[in-house]
């Protein structure tokens, strides 16, 4: 039966109007990067994003034995409370977006701060949600007195302490940790393309192995990961997927406890490229699995930056991202997590950080800002109906 969630089929004068409102605002702003030809490439009017039934999309991960949740923070739970509450239903696990971050944690060298934390960790165990940890290790998010206090004698010592505090504390209670954060940057030139972030530069690559181990010793029972960034739409990412594959090689190989690589799955090259290649997605993950690795989607969204004005056109377009990727992915049997970052517009890192240029909010979120399912969601819901159960 179909649900009346589904939001259906655009009839087709009224998808024309749309389409060229998007691309008169597009073509008379003349300020945004994609080409009319680009968004009609990525379009399909006649795309069918129908849905059955009325299960959460956690419920729909679930009943294939995989996990679905979103990231939030502090303010946002604590003070809105219609959000929080369909944030429990829709969302199996919870990722703190910024609360676990050293930054956050760690103000001073000898003091930290587990209030917002904690607060985070109960919400998750009172709604019966996992809660999943980001980042031991990141080159961002690092607290002032960082460049101050740590040199190449102490490094060692300071990151074992934090990550042996920290993860300990949240020890038995954490599904996984980003043990370690977008350490592959290859315009830094290395052969191994590792990142020349503070903790290369003071502990040299053995930096991630002594993560992973104080990681591992802290909480045993955690799953450890390797969260990596720009492995789907950007240039180059052939080269970028095998500096990852020659780095998760080096680790299995030295025997350091890896459980599982995070692909973020920022897509952010909509209307300005159309290099999504599933077979060579397909072919990346069975390459990571083959050495014994899961899989985990960790802040899936989609950015409609450079999309048309029109929302019939702009959420097609999301929502179509959302499904073909998810379909590549989701037909792994590595894979076993998907987390977008947010759940809904009304809280989306993107208003700030990829804000449209004719001033509209963006829309890259399953929800929108009044809290209602959009193409996305049936997009999310469509890939996990479809795919087999684990
Ligand atoms: O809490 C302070 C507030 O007190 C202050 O007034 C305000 C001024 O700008 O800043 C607030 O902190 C901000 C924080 O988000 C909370 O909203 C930080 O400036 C801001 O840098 C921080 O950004 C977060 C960023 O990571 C850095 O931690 C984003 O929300 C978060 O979405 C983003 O998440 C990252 C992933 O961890 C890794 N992958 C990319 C992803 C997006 O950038």
């Amino acid at each position: 039966m179909t649900n009346n969630r589904v939001i259906k089929g655009r009839r087709a004068f009224l998808l024309g109007l749309g389409t060229l409102a998007g691309i008169g605002s597009v073509t008379i702003a003349g300020r945004l990067r994609n080409s009319n030809y680009l968004t009609q490439a990525l379009d399909d009017e006649h795309r069918d994003f129908s849905i059955t039934g009325n299960a959460t999309l956690s419920q729909r991960a679930a009943a294939k034995g995989l996990i679905y949740g979103g990231c939030a923070g502090y303010r946002v739970l604590s003070s809105d409370s219609e959000y929080a509450n369909l944030f429990a239903k829709e969302c199996a696990i919870l990722v703190p977006e910024v609360e676990f971050k050293w930054r956050n944690l760690h103000p001073k060298p000898n003091v930290f701060d587990f209030e917002k934390s904690d607060w985070l960790a109960e919400f998750a165990q009172s709604h019966g949600m996992l809660l999943r940890g980001t980042a031991l290790v990141w080159h961002n998010a690092l607290p002032k007195w960082f460049t101050r206090e740590v040199n190449k004698q102490n490094a060692e010592q300071i990151l074992i302490d934090h990550i042996t505090k920290v993860a300990g504390r949240y020890a038995g209670r954490i599904h996984s940790w980003d043990v370690i954060n977008e350490v592959i940057h290859l315009p830094h030139k290395r052969s191994d393309g590792l990142r020349k972030s503070p903790w290369l530069n003071l502990l040299g690559p053995d930096y991630i192995d002594i993560a992973f181990h104080a990681a591992a010793k802290a909480d045993p029972q955690a799953l450890l990961v390797h969260n990596e960034n720009r492995l789907e739409d950007v240039p180059n990412v052939e080269k970028r997927r095998t500096a990852v594959l020659k780095l998760l090689e080096r680790m299995k190989s030295k025997g350091t406890p890896i459980h599982a690589l995070g692909l973020q799955g920022h897509l952010f090259r909509l209307g300005t490229e159309t290099n999504f290649e599933p077979k060579k997605l397909q072919a990346f993950i069975r390459n990571v699995a083959s050495l014994g690795l899961k899989i985990l989607i960790t802040e899936m969204d989609v950015t409609d930056e450079t999309l048309p004005t029109d929302i019939t056109v702009r959420d097609r377009v999301v929502a179509k991202a959302y499904e073909d990727y998810l379909s590549v992915v989701l037909n792994e049997p590595a894979t076993i997590c998907v987390i977008t970052w947010g759940l809904s517009d009304r809280y989306t890192w993107l208003s700030k950080n990829r804000p449209r240029k004719d001033g509209t909010p963006v829309r890259p979120l399953p929800l929108d800002t009044n809290l209602r399912p959009k193409l996305a969601w049936n997009a999310v819901a469509r890939a996990f109906d479809k795919t087999y159960k684990r």
